[in-house]
């Protein structure tokens, strides 16, 4: 037919209002997830048969990734779907509407990029050329590559992640992102005039988080961008990412912030488990990895015992070095060097060349970092002169510790990291919408 639409725009118009939501919903219906009560927006797939005529002539103009409203009947298909597995149903199309056309030379199809390397490296035993996108060039045309099933449930399962329910009496911030001196020290700083003022962007939310406690809020926590000037340029590096961060007030021992983050970590795996089992399998079809093994009480050391573990098992690391690479699959690690700390970080009373600090590993990599903080603005003076920082570009922060501060520590979680890690993909660029990392600022 001619123009966009094949059958009337009347008739279409009043069909997409009578049928808003209900060929979706009886699509859906029909699916193994609207079993369990819940039909995913976007998340599924469905072939549409035109029998013949002007709509197939129709159909037959159309260039893939076109947008299309399609009025039809719901059938079961009479021969098995090609190239799908779990394909339940079928639509007798009787009237197609084009609402957006897409061009004919798409730099990449989504096709190409939801291949597995196991199917490419199939079809290449097989003496068959299939093309095969490589992470790059998928990330130069991402709008495109997130339509995959892979990635529609690796940011489902993000958003699940990152809406952790703090259940327990914390209260959601938002601290600043432009601020006058770094906040994690070092040199993988950001840096920029604000109004003739030098600033930087702020590498963490720390400071802040810590001000807000000092300002009276017992617990807090921030989902918001964190940037870093990484100069490393690796699997799971990114100059701006995720931080989930959370701060409380302690009444006896650091471990209470282990104990939250116990708590949360279990319920939260739990959670994807059993709740995004239909988004983790779309993942594993692209990305084959093992389900993540944790134990219902998260397993504690101390650094100085995970080292001697090591040790024995032949692994040569220095005790007084930052350790992130460890062979289990969830797992804490505690009581962290001193040095190998940042300033604001409690010493331990009965040694302080170690701290009141701890990382958290998933399948072998750092995840979160957390630790009481220093509350006695001397102490937290020397610390930070001793690591060469100038204490005038914090001073407003050392000055909050003056006025009555109550003992408290936290922790960071990088939301890309877990996404990254408990689904096993092996670059965080995947669990990143548009990545930031040292060579990339666009798209
Ligand atoms: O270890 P980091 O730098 O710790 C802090 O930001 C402190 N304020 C917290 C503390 O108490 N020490 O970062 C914490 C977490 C890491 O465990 C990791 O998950 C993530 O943030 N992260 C990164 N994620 C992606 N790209 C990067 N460049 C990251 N740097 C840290």
């Amino acid at each position: 037919g001619e123009g966009d639409d094949y059958g009337d725009a009347a008739t279409m118009g009043a069909l997409r209002q009578l049928y808003a939501g209900y060929a979706w919903a009886d699509v859906a219906s029909l699916e193994p997830a609207a079993a369990a009560g819940r039909a995913v927006r976007g998340a599924a797939t469905v072939q549409c048969v035109v029998a013949g005529g002007g709509t197939a002539r129709f159909a037959a103009g159309l260039r893939r990734e076109s947008v299309v409203d399609v009025a039809g009947v719901v059938s079961l298909p009479r021969e098995p779907v090609r190239g799908t597995t779990h394909q339940l149903v079928e639509i007798q199309v009787e009237k197609l509407h084009c609402i957006s056309r897409a061009v004919s030379n798409l730099p990449i199809s989504v096709e190409d990029a939801a291949r597995s390397e196991e199917d490419v490296a199939r079809a290449k035993a097989a003496g068959e050329q299939l093309v095969h996108v490589g992470q790059d060039r998928r990330l130069d045309y991402r709008v495109i590559d997130l339509r995959t099933a892979a990635n529609q449930a690796i940011f489902r399962v993000q958003c699940q992640v990152e809406n952790m329910p703090l259940s327990e009496g914390f209260v959601g911030i938002h601290t600043p992102k432009l601020i006058g001196g770094s906040s994690e020290g070092g040199a993988a700083v950001f840096k920029l005039d604000y109004n003739g003022q030098p600033a930087c962007l702020a590498q963490s939310p720390q400071l802040h988080k810590q001000m807000a406690v000092c300002g009276g809020f017992e617990r807090v926590f921030e989902v918001g961008p964190v940037f870093r000037a990484e100069g490393s340029d690796t699997h799971r590096h990114l100059c701006e990412f995720v931080g989930l961060d959370v701060e409380m007030v302690l009444r006896d021992h650091y471990s209470e912030v282990c104990e939250v983050v116990d708590r949360l970590f279990v319920a939260m795996f739990d959670h994807l488990n059993k709740n995004c089992a239909r988004e983790l399998e779309a993942i594993q079809r692209q990305y084959p990895f093992k389900p993540l093994k944790y134990l219902e009480t998260t397993l504690r050391l101390d650094y100085d015992q995970g080292i001697r573990m090591l040790q024995e098992a032949g692994v040569h690391v220095d005790p007084m070095g930052d350790l992130n690479t460890y062979d289990t699959e969830f797992y804490m690690l505690c009581r962290y060097p001193s040095a190998a700390r940042p300033f604001y970080t409690m010493p331990c009373s009965d040694d302080p060349r170690y701290s009141c600090s701890f990382d958290v590993f998933v399948r072998g990599e750092e995840i979160i970092s957390g630790a009481q903080r220093v509350h006695a603005p001397e102490l937290l003076v020397a610390q930070a002169e001793a690591r060469g920082i100038d204490v005038r570009t914090i001073a407003a922060y050392i000055d909050s510790f003056r006025s009555g501060a109550p003992p408290h520590g936290g922790f960071v979680v990088g939301l890309e990291r877990v996404v990254m890690l408990f689904c096993g993909l092996g670059n965080i660029r995947k669990t990143s919408l548009f990545p930031r990392d040292p060579r990339r600022l666009a798209p």
